[in-house]
């Protein structure tokens, strides 16, 4: 166990064997199950970047919540969150995920089809910012729940096109928008994607504020993957200038 009589809590130790007792506690054998699709993606030499089992389980609840019936997720790596998500879809759901590299893309596809959703989930591998001008093009969406977690530089623009793909009452949440505090620095390095990542927080928190058709808020998260945090964004109807 953890040392918990020592009072500094700023210890990714401490983040750890919290998440763990979370998990312990609140996730099902069956939820717990999902972790083959981790293990097969650390084995394929995938990056361990994926989100955390309570917060995929955080993003399942949240789909429910929404009520969502189809689902678009930026940035699919090996399928993790990807599952979580398509496990709060109802009969006749539709979850799409775009990933911009084959290789994970290939691992991806086989852990949705192992865990059973290789019939609800379409995978389409390219640059998502091309991805997403031919889902526009091809009038897909509205959807009803839109997960980013690509490449952070980008966010700028996938929020654009999220809001494209959106109706009032989308829920959009992005995924590493605090990144350990590093936002606070216009200047700082990121670990993946250096600065071209923090600026690219930035400018989306940015956005956020100055776009009037979303209402918008952001929480901190600890826990096994560090310090970080989630941005959720409801899209409403354009307010009537006063
Ligand atoms: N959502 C996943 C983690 C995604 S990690 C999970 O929690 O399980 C970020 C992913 O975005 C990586 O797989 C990376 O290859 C992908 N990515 C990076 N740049 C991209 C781009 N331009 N278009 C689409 N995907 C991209
Ligand atoms: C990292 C974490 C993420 O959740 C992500 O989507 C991309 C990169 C990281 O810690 O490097
Ligand atoms: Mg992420």
């Amino acid at each position: 166990m953890a040392n918990v009589t020592n009072r500094e809590p700023r210890s990714q130790e401490r983040w750890n064997a919290v998440d763990r007792y979370i998990a312990d506690h609140l996730l099902t054998p069956e939820e717990t199950a999902l972790d083959a699709a981790l293990r097969a993606s650390d084995a394929a030499g995938l990056p361990p970047i994926a989100v955390t089992p309570n917060q995929g389980k955080l993003l399942e609840l949240l789909a429910r919540v929404q009520g969502a019936h189809t689902i678009l997720e930026l940035g699919t790596l090996g399928g993790y969150s990807t599952i979580w998500l398509a496990r709060a879809l109802p009969a006749g759901g539709r979850l799409v995920t775009l990933e911009a590299e084959p290789r994970y893309a290939e691992v991806a596809r086989a852990n949705i089809a192992d865990a059973g959703y290789g019939d609800v989930v379409e995978l389409r591998v390219g640059r998502a910012l091309e991805t997403l001008s031919q889902l526009v093009a091809e009038g897909a969406g509205p959807f009803d729940l839109i997960f980013i977690d690509a490449d952070k530089a980008n966010n700028p623009g996938y929020f654009e096109w999220s809001l494209e793909l959106s109706r009032p009452g989308t829920l959009v949440v992005t995924d590493n928008v605090v990144r350990d505090g590093l936002i606070l620095d216009p200047d700082a390095d990121d670990p993946s994607g250096g600065n071209a990542t923090i600026r690219g927080v930035r400018a989306f928190y940015e956005m956020l504020a100055a776009e009037p058709r979303v209402s918008a808020t952001a929480i901190q998260t600890v826990g096994a993957k560090g310090y970080d945090g989630f941005a959720l964004a409801i899209v409403q109807e354009e307010p009537e200038p006063s």
